[in-house]
């Protein structure tokens, strides 16, 4: 046997799955995972549920794991998938949001990601710059007309990525209050597993309303599109179009929300940055790679199955065993980033980031969270130059228990 074989350690001695950052400490990596990337690229981790998985801490080994779906499986009921702590992992699942294409591996991942890759190519995306921008100068308005202090992340942070997703499904207007009430709740820190069952059936019910409306009445929207061109020629089932429009609704949403609330802060303790980009918004688009791979929101995946025995970063894995990367950490590797616990918006290689996975599911919405995130906190510059928070940051609510990292609430004065 190879000394590079790794046997199983006895349970206790396998740390758990490092989420949070350290204490008082919040722009940091959770806490053990330099250790654990010091030791070796990959690491046995526990979990809640008493099972283990490989952790990948490093750059090149996530890489080789991401960009590898043959022996690397997406689907939670392929033996070893660690579903322990994730939302929607049950394998007995049936509802919508577990049987989405982000679970599946090719070639059936393969055929429903391409129905959607036209949807968020570049230039299509693009051509929703004005409206974004629109969006986000009208939400400044509201914010100037409430007041000082207001809560950026109610104000800005999750109605600019709400509204943004609401008109490239064909939300109507009038549904945006239902709508914005589902996905609050689904937010909500006191959202217990059961009532999050409760809002995706709610959510799961609303779909389907939509969809009806759609196929009776289709308008110039990603769901009427694929229901004129998909659906009715026999290309996607119906439930499977629910089950895409859940997961762009819930991928789609939370993500950027977060990602604009932790960029704002990072910005507003950083007036020397924040200043910089005011005065050429040309560094923007670099500003938005870094502050991505900085806060690597995702703090707990994604994940994969092994299905063949396979060597990665030294260590030999088995087929059953779980994999779990570590984006956080990954996107601190030193052998990758120089200096990697600081924000250097001109750093080149930025957007060699695994924010958005890497290989065949790297985020379809990439190119759409860049724009929001590029006009939210262009718009936030110009807009409130003297913006600062208007509570000391040990008592703002990061997410410090949430699988997507952000923050609950972000108080601001200007
Ligand atoms: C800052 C914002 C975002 C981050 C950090 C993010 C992160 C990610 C990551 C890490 C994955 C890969 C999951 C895996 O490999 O298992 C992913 C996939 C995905 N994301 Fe995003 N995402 C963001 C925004 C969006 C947006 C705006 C949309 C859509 C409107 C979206 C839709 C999706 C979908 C549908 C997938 C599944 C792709 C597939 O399996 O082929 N995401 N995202």
């Amino acid at each position: 046997m190879s000394d590079l074989t790794v046997s199983s350690p006895v349970a206790s001695a396998v740390p758990p799955l490092p989420v949070a950052p350290p204490p008082g400490c919040p722009f940091g990596l959770p806490a053990g995972l330099d250790a654990l990337r010091a030791e070796a690229p990959l690491s046995r981790v526990s979990l809640d549920d008493g099972s283990e998985a490989w952790l990948v801490t490093s750059h090149a080994e996530a890489r080789a794991v991401l960009g590898d779906h043959r022996r690397f499986s997406s689907v939670p009921a392929t033996p070893g998938f660690p579903t322990s702590g994730m939302v929607g992992g049950s394998t007995t699942d049936t509802n919508i949001v577990s049987l989405g294409f982000i679970r599946m591996d090719p070639p059936e991942h393969t055929r429903l990601r391409r129905m959607l890759t036209g949807e968020f190519m570049v230039r299509r995306v693009e051509a929703l710059r004005p409206r974004i921008e629109e969006l986000a100068e009208g939400l400044c308005d509201a914010m100037e007309r409430a007041g000082r202090p207001v809560d950026l992340v109610s104000a800005m942070a999750l109605p600019l990525p709400s509204s943004v997703i609401g008109l490239l499904l064909g939300i109507p207007e009038e549904d945006h209050p239902r709508f914005r009430d589902i996905t609050a709740r689904m937010n909500s820190r006191e959202c217990s597993p059961a009532e999050l069952a409760g809002v995706l059936n709610e959510l799961a019910a609303y779909l389907d309303e939509l969809v009806t409306a759609k196929e009776h009445d289709p308008g110039e929207d990603l769901l009427s599109r694929l229901v004129v061109e998909q659906v009715r020629s026999g290309e996607l089932s119906r439930h499977e179009l629910l089950a895409i429009a859940a997961v762009l609704l819930i991928g789609g949403f939370e993500t950027t929300a977060n990602m604009i609330g932790l960029s704002a802060l990072t910005l507003m303790r950083d007036p020397e940055t924040a200043e910089r980009l005011r005065q050429d918004p040309a560094l923007i688009r670099g500003a938005v790679e870094e502050l991505l791979r900085l806060h690597s929101i995702i703090r707990n995946g994604p994940r994969r199955a092994v299905t063949e025995d396979v060597e990665i970063g030294g260590r030999r894995l088995r087929a059953g065993e779980g994999v779990i990367i570590a984006i956080p950490a990954v996107n601190r590797d030193p052998r990758e980033f120089g200096n990697p616990d600081v924000l250097d918006i001109g750093r080149p290689n930025a957007a060699r980031h695994v924010a958005f996975g890497f290989g065949v599911h790297q985020c379809v919405g990439q190119t759409l969270a860049r724009v929001e995130l590029q006009i939210a906190v262009a718009t936030l510059l110009r807009r409130f130059p003297t913006m600062r928070p208007a509570v000391p940051l040990e008592q703002l609510p990061f997410r410090v228990d949430m699988t997507i990292y952000g923050l609950h609430a972000l108080p601001v004065t200007w």
